[in-house]
């Protein structure tokens, strides 16, 4: 048996695979993210240690054998997190997550004192990446920074408490801003940046190596008496994608969770700064990814339903299942600013085009289609950087609304391929890399795509009307984005 736990940015996922991969169990507990202030998003570190205990007690009450035979685990997490620990490897404040929009200053301030940032990371320096945050602890709460003896990611920081050891795989760590990316290692160059050295920084793995086993007294709470390994795993992008099978070459997937993500796997080291795509290590080794990425994406919806008091099933009822040509009113779906396309942590979601008659249910397709806008202009991002997409699946709590595919397959213009368990995502990547720690085997033989349980294709009736719409949503952004910050 095999374990995945994914750290999910609203909820922890576990997740139980036998050795032929079939789905045994999963668990799921909620989370919270707390904004203290405008553009602050933050997390404390022990509630994901409470979920992720919650999640294994759940699996284990119901399949005490199953649990007490896991012999590998892997780790997923959302990305771009600062969990700052004191020498004692005890948080001193709370998580800065990847939607924290509080350190556009210390962006710049990054490139100016290390002009090559962009060369070496691969990306730019962006407000929701790690570095940048640490720039501002130091402006900001210099007694905290005084006290950093180590930074981790959000689940690294689970793995620390599971086995002792500070360690990360690659994916995750090429979201810091901190990896050579092309090299697969730590920049001492970018770190001096942050007046940061590698003693701040985990020991590196592959996502599909193991970094350690899990502890005897934490081996004995869960209930696995086989002390199982711990593989690197990856952020949950690159988790996602062994998930699905999107480790090749040209595969990938559009991800609608709290954030949005445009997958595409890549070969070789495949930088590409303009339009802001983000060039990562892939989870599996000698394998790279780019993604355009939208900070709100169900987050979006998740804002909507809390606006109108309503659960987004309810919402949704609203709107039928058909695809019906684009709403009067347009979204823009920059709550926590954006990154692919404008790089803007400033810029705020806009409503255009209110009416006397418009409804909620006006306004919850505007949303959805607002969401589809950006990730199309993902897509623009990538295809400007010479990434050739191939077909896509789509995976992620959105990918349950077909209404929603079909207007994301349309203004794509591509059919979207939907898995069978897509719900698992991340969680059963992770536990794939579990399994590849714990048996040696190839992690390509093991991430294999799974059966696709639908086709949405794109809507020939609709798309010139939404191809208009979209034309129209790309003038909105340059047109306010003075008044915006
Ligand atoms: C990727 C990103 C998000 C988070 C949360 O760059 O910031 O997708 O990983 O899921």
């Amino acid at each position: 048996m095999y374990l995945g736990l994914d750290i999910g940015t609203s909820s922890v996922k576990a997740l139980l695979i036998d050795a032929k991969q079939n789905i045994i169990a999963m668990a799921t507990a909620p989370l919270e993210v707390s904004r203290p202030h405008p553009g602050w998003s933050e997390q404390a570190p022990a509630d994901w240690w409470t979920a992720t205990s919650a999640t294994v007690a759940e699996l284990r009450a119901k399949h005490p054998k199953e649990v007490a035979s896991v012999e590998g685990i892997g780790l997923s997490g959302h990305m771009h997190g600062a969990t700052l620990l004191d020498a004692a490897g005890s948080p001193l404040r709370p998580c800065i997550l990847w939607n924290d929009g509080r350190s556009a200053a210390e962006c710049a301030e990054i490139e100016q004192i290390c002009p090559r940032s962009r060369e070496i990371a691969g990306n730019i320096a962006m407000a929701g990446f790690t570095a940048p945050k640490l720039l501002w602890v130091k402006n900001h709460e210099p007694a905290v920074f005084a006290k950093v003896a180590k930074v981790l990611l959000p689940k690294d920081y689970v793995r620390l408490l599971m086995t002792g050891d500070y360690a990360s795989d690659m994916s995750d760590s090429a979201g810091t801003l901190w990896l050579d990316v092309a090299k697969r290692d730590w920049s001492d160059e970018l770190l001096a940046a942050t007046s940061l050295n590698r003693a701040h920084m985990p020991k590196l793995y592959e996502g599909s190596a193991p970094t350690g086993q899990l502890r005897a007294d934490i081996a004995t709470a869960w209930g696995m008496p086989k002390r199982p390994v711990v593989a690197g795993g990856g952020g949950d992008n690159a988790a996602s994608a062994c998930g699905i099978g999107a480790v090749k070459p040209g595969t990938g997937f559009l991800s609608l969770g709290t954030s949005g993500v445009l997958f595409v796997s890549n070969a070789k080291f495949s930088p590409n700064t303009a339009g802001a795509v983000h060039a990562f290590c892939h989870a599996i080794p000698n394998t790279w990814h780019q993604m355009g990425v939208i900070l709100s994406a169900t987050g979006s919806l998740e804002w909507l339903s809390s606006v109108f008091g309503e659960p987004v099933p309810k919402l949704m009822d609203g709107l039928g299942d058909q695809i019906q040509g684009p709403s009067h009113v347009t979204f823009l779906p920059y709550l926590s600013g954006e990154r692919t396309p404008h790089n803007d942590p400033s810029a705020r979601g806009v409503f255009i085009g209110l009416a006397p008659e418009t409804t909620r249910a006006d306004m919850t397709r505007a949303v959805l289609e607002g969401v589809a806008f950006a990730v199309r202009d993902c897509q623009e991002a990538l295809k400007a950087a010479g990434t050739d997409i191939g077909s896509l699946m789509a995976v992620g709590g959105g990918s349950r609304s077909k209404l929603w595919l079909q207007i994301m397959a349309t203004l794509l213009d591509r059919p979207l391929l939907l898995p069978a368990h897509s719900e698992a995502g991340g969680a059963l990547g992770a536990a794939r890399l579990g399994m590849a720690a714990a048996t040696g085997a190839n992690p390509i033989s093991i991430c294999t795509p799974p059966p696709i349980s639908a086709t949405i294709e794109p809507s020939r009736a609709h798309g010139p009307a939404y191809e208009a719409a979209y034309q129209q949503y790309r003038r909105l952004y340059p047109a306010i984005k003075e008044v915006m910050g």
